[in-house]
């Protein structure tokens, strides 16, 4: 090999041999083998060569470049090696892995999913309605009068277009017997809102859960078999359930529903969870004036409705004591449910 690059290529090999990270080992590169490093200045020569020379020449020249290069590949893998071990040192890789916290279901979503499979399996098809009502949807066609205190400006929340948020899901009963014929068997869950002063008990919007059955022939022991058979399904068959006479402007006769729960810690006491009764016939009265087909003629049609909160139902079923802890997403809380 000519001497002045075997020369050449010997300080390259000293250079690489003692770099010490990435950066060190460039600067070898460069210094040798990059354009004006002192092999490739070497090689421009190759045109003042003897002829004769000129192929020695060349083949030095690409040995050197040979032996810099593998020497430059693997100085750069002893540099990885040695940068990965101390990337892992102080890591015991046989320790299990960190847990990835996984999501659950909020438990007002829980119940809400249970409550509502209960009584598809009863044949209930879901229906849905806007949340922001008219007052005719929301009272008037629910045989509700201006009067009622229900829609006094204290207790519900008004847009100035005259507008509502809707105070109960009774309204997407309205709107369904509007357009569907009988027979109709409906389940609305959704938000509800009122002007109440917020405590452990209330707070302004909540979340009910309510059902329509029309047809003809449906009849109070309907009601009251539907809803047994529906609060055994959700606390238990042993429970006691009573229907409770009440007044609801939309239902008559009316009642309220208790059911007879321990609750965790607390002796066993009615609690009241739901309303209910047979469709007024005002209701349906209402709507044929809409539909103008006496569809819902209260002659041949009869029907029941219930409605209650799922916050309630959740309470009762966890122990809950403020109504708060549902809206507040404290992961400490949530978390039990997951
Ligand atoms: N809409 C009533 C309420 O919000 C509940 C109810 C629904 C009562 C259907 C009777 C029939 O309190």
């Amino acid at each position: 090999m000519n001497e002045q690059i075997a020369n050449i290529q010997s300080q390259a090999l000293e250079l690489i041999a003692a770099s010490t990270d990435e950066r060190t080992l460039d600067d070898a590169r460069v210094a040798s083998i990059g354009k004006k490093g002192t092999l490739s200045l070497a090689g421009a020569l190759i045109k003042d060569i003897p002829k004769e020379e000129k192929a020695a020449f060349g083949q030095s020249l690409n040995a050197a470049r040979t032996a810099i290069n593998s020497a430059i590949s693997e100085k750069q893998a002893a540099l990885q090696e040695i940068a990965d071990k101390a990337a892992l040192s102080g890591i015991d890789i046989t320790l299990p892995a960190r847990s990835l916290p996984a999501g659950g279901l909020h438990p007002l979503t829980l119940i809400r999913d249970e409550a509502t499979q209960v009584l598809r399996r009863m044949g209930f098809a879901l229906a849905d309605g806007p949340e922001i009502e008219d007052e005719y949807h929301c009272f008037d066609a629910l045989n509700t009068p201006a009067d009622h205190p229900a829609r006094n400006e204290k207790d519900t929340f008004y847009f100035n277009s005259g507008k509502l948020l809707r105070t109960h899901t009774s309204s997407v009963q309205i709107r369904t017997m509007e357009t569907a014929a009988p027979p109709i068997r409906i389940i609305a869950p959704g938000s509800a809102y009122r002007r109440d002063e917020i405590d452990a008990t209330h707070l302004s919007v909540f979340n009910q859960l309510e059902g329509l059955f029309v047809d003809t022939d449906v009849t109070l022991p309907d009601l009251k078999g539907t809803l047994e058979y529906f609060f055994h399904e959700m606390f238990g068959t042993t429970t006691e359930v009573r229907f409770r006479p009440h007044f609801f402007p939309f239902t008559e006769p009316s009642f309220e529903i208790d059911v007879k729960l321990q609750i965790k810690g607390q002796a066993p006491r009615w609690i009241e969870v739901a309303g209910c009764g047979m469709v007024d016939p005002a209701v349906f009265e209402a709507i044929n004036a809409t539909r103008k087909d006496n569809a819902l003629d209260p002659e041949k049609v009869t029907g029941f409705a219930f409605g209650m909160g799922i916050d309630r139902l959740a309470m009762i079923r966890w122990g809950i004591k403020d109504i708060r802890l549902l809206i507040e997403n404290d992961t400490r809380f949530l978390s039990q449910f997951a």
